[in-house]
């Protein structure tokens, strides 16, 4: 694989944009919602569970499979992709990194001013009220295979609780968003990093990048077809963003 021009870009550019997706923290331990579900969870899919339809027609179901992927998160630890992500802010004048992710693995590797654009496991709020919901949730109490385990009720309302995630159908966070088009506007480089690319709005930052005149770099060991103007480097998050670091500031 030919790293050269994305390597020219990465010592040229004065703003890099890294956008992430599932795949990002596959290395890690976390499923992207394209594998397999197992266990509990073998009869689901993961994009059917991520629903508000689903919630209200299974509150304990749906809870049980955040709770899951929560707990994934609490055991997982950064990977070689987050950590090279998080260096490459001490090489060029300015980064923004964009994620779809709803762990935080990016800001564990160091990274600061992460965008993320589908909320996070971390910050569940109150169904009905929105009021976020405080009180420590018992992970040390999850099942290993996971379970079904009915939400908390919100203390002003006793709504139920829900992840404080974006589901499929719901609008993205209004200032984050346009945090993410403005920098995908105005960067010179914005490498997609682990992402299928077929969720919008999010998908579209790459695409916009592209408009504005900046090189556009997709990762991901799967090959799909990119627009003529994008480069495809195919391997697995960690190893090429490593060999990016590696080759444009060793
Ligand atoms: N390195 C890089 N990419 C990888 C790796 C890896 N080690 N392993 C898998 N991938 C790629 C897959 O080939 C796939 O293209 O990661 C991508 C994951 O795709 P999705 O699961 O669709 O994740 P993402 O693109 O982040 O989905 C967008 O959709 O389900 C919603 O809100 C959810 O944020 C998510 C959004």
């Amino acid at each position: 694989m030919d790293l050269t021009p994305i390597v020219t870009a990465l010592r040229q550019a004065q703003h890099v944009v890294v956008f992430t997706g599932a795949g990002a923290s596959a290395e890690s331990g976390i499923p992207t919602f394209r594998d397999a579900l197992s266990g509990l969870w073998a009869r689901f899919d993961a994009t059917k569970l991520a629903t508000a339809e689903a919630f209200r027609a299974d509150p304990s179901l749906c809870w049980g499979w955040y709770e899951w992927r929560r707990r994934k998160v609490l055991q997982a630890q950064p990977n070689a992709a987050h950590q090279a992500i998080a260096q490459l802010a001490r090489h060029v004048p300015r980064l923004t990194v964009i994620t779809q992710n709803v762990d935080d693995l990016h800001e564990r590797a160091g990274s600061a001013g992460v965008i993320h654009l589908h909320g996070s496991l971390h910050a569940p709020r109150c169904l009905d009220c929105g009021q976020p919901y405080r009180a420590a949730l018992p992970s040390a109490a999850l099942a290993e295979g996971g379970c079904r385990i009915e939400p908390p009720r919100c203390a002003a309302c006793q709504g139920y609780v829900r992840p404080g995630v974006v589901w499929f159908g719901e609008p993205l966070p209004e200032a984050q968003w346009a945090a993410a088009l403005d920098a995908a506007q105005g960067c010179d480089l914005l490498l997609s990093v682990g992402t299928s690319g077929l969720v919008y709005p999010a998908a579209e930052l790459p695409l916009q990048a592209l408009r504005c005149r900046a090189t556009v770099a997709h990762i991901n060991p799967q090959r799909f077809a990119v627009s003529a103007q994008a480069y495809f480097l195919q391997g697995a998050a960690g190893a090429v963003m490593a060999a990016l670091l590696a080759q444009a500031f060793a």
